[in-house]
């Protein structure tokens, strides 16, 4: 029997909806129903501007044809294959694919269905990397304060955001933590990479040190972090972690879930720095976030120390049913497709000072302590609510989306991140019913 989903399902009880103040959401619910290009449709029939590209995650916006017939056609064609010890054409050509768009080191794509996944992938590739090379002794792994890897048990372990790691136990041992970069005194106001900080990476020695480098493992950072509220590298910082990495060793991994697929208006933050990591995580942008996939990619002098036991033996024990799912790569050679055909990564670039300049226009509104850009990416830093942080942005983000545009909120911090075909008149509709909410905001 055909089933008809209703436009608004009368019983919400049973969904535990994830990352949402699950009772206050169910009181007064918040539907989308569809999207085409850069609008969500909401269950009562109004547009929403997506000004957030979904989770940071549909770049190339909503309802794209490439993308949505790939998806039928490879669904009728093969639907699932195998994923150990058995391939399909799609997966090979989309890792070929993503090899010739990352940056000259990384020749080979494993595949993962989320950026969680990719940062438990990548490590794991680096522990198993030292231990099949002799040096075993590397089981430290950094993270940095503030930073936000997923929600795995890695992932929360050297990711630094208190809430997503305070319920969870005693999480992964031999973790330490760089200090995060978010110096508001020096740095407020910054267009692009601030001035101040790149000393913070030389806690690196400091760690290193403490215990050794041929003890540590590999360092892992989002080359801009968005999670906690949008905060661009220090000028020199990237480099720093790089030289201190190299000279001890250390495997020096860019999380590129959010950076990844033209989000700072290049293919990877990597070539936006100019900065090479040994291993860079993607998910997200990959598949236009249409289909759940990541993927995680390697130089060659990572891949190649694994492949030298005898032919017959699995090189790495690690896979997922759905790593490269015929579906999933399908919808992301489509993604990668339309991303060159409208030469959305080109927008990106050059609407990026457009963008700047009316973000920072925001300046001087109430509650407004600190803006900041690269890309097609702003956040602006609110004050928070004496004892109820958070409820100043949340209720900006509630009366956007009555006014028709979606936003993102941490704390007390509004992030935007728009699918990358925005256009002027939809940056000016933006950052216009911002300006009035911002204006109006108690
Ligand atoms: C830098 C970074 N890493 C990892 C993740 C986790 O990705 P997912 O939610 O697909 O597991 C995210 C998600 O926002 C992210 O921003």
């Amino acid at each position: 029997m055909a089933y008809d989903t209703p436009k608004v399902p009368n019983d919400l009880s049973a969904f535990w909806m994830p990352f949402t103040a699950n009772r206050q959401f169910k009181k007064n619910p918040r539907m989308f129903v569809s999207a085409d290009g850069m609008y969500y449709k909401t269950s009562d029939g109004r547009d929403v501007l997506d000004g957030t590209a979904g989770l940071w995650c549909c770049n190339a916006g909503h309802n794209r044809p490439l993308i949505t017939e790939a998806i039928a056609k490879q669904a009728s064609e093969l639907d699932y294959a195998p994923a150990f010890q058995m391939g399909h054409p799609k997966a090979f050509e989309l890792a070929s694919a993503l090899r010739d768009m990352a940056p000259e080191p990384f020749e080979h794509v494993f595949f993962t269905n989320s950026g969680s996944e990719s940062v438990e992938t990548a490590l794991k590739i680096a522990l198993a990397y030292h231990r099949v090379r002799g040096e075993g002794t590397r089981t430290r792994l950094i993270g940095r304060e503030r930073g936000y890897h997923g929600v795995n048990f890695g992932g929360i372990s050297v990711g630094g955001i208190v809430n997503n790691r305070k319920f969870f136990g005693s999480l992964l041992t031999g973790v330490d933590h760089l200090p995060h970069t978010h110096l508001p005194d020096e740095n407020a106001y910054t267009r692009g990479q601030p001035e101040h900080g790149a000393y913070l990476a030389d806690d690196l020695e400091r760690i290193v040190a403490l215990h050794g480098g041929e003890n540590i493992a590999a360092v892992i950072v989002e080359p801009m972090a968005g999670s906690t509220g949008v905060l661009m590298p220090p000028k020199g910082y990237l480099e720093k972690l790089r030289s201190i990495c190299t000279k001890h060793g250390i495997l020096l991994i860019f999380d590129e879930v959010i950076t990844g697929f033209g989000r700072l208006g290049s293919n990877f933050a990597a070539d936006h720095f100019g900065v090479m990591p040994d291993l860079i995580t993607t998910a997200k942008g990959l598949t236009n976030g249409v289909i759940p996939m990541g993927a995680v990619l390697a130089t060659s002098a990572i891949h190649d120390a694994f492949m030298s036991g005898p032919e017959e033996a699995i090189e790495l024990f690690h896979g997922y049913t759905y790593s490269g799912n015929p579906i999933a790569s399908a919808a992301g050679l489509a993604t990668l497709q339309t991303y060159r055909e409208d030469g959305l990564f080109e927008n990106a670039a050059s609407l990026a000072s457009y963008w700047e300049d009316a973000l920072h226009s925001l300046k001087g509104l109430p509650h407004v302590i600190d803006i900041r850009n690269m890309g097609l990416i702003g956040a602006i830093e609110l004050t928070g609510i004496e004892g109820a942080p958070t409820k100043r942005a949340f209720d900006a983000f509630l009366q956007c989306y009555d006014k028709g545009l979606l936003i993102r909120t941490t704390g007390d911090i509004i992030a935007l991140s728009p699918p990358l075909m925005i256009n002027k008149a939809q940056i000016d509709e933006l950052f216009g019913i911002l300006d009035t909410v911002l204006k109006g905001l108690k």
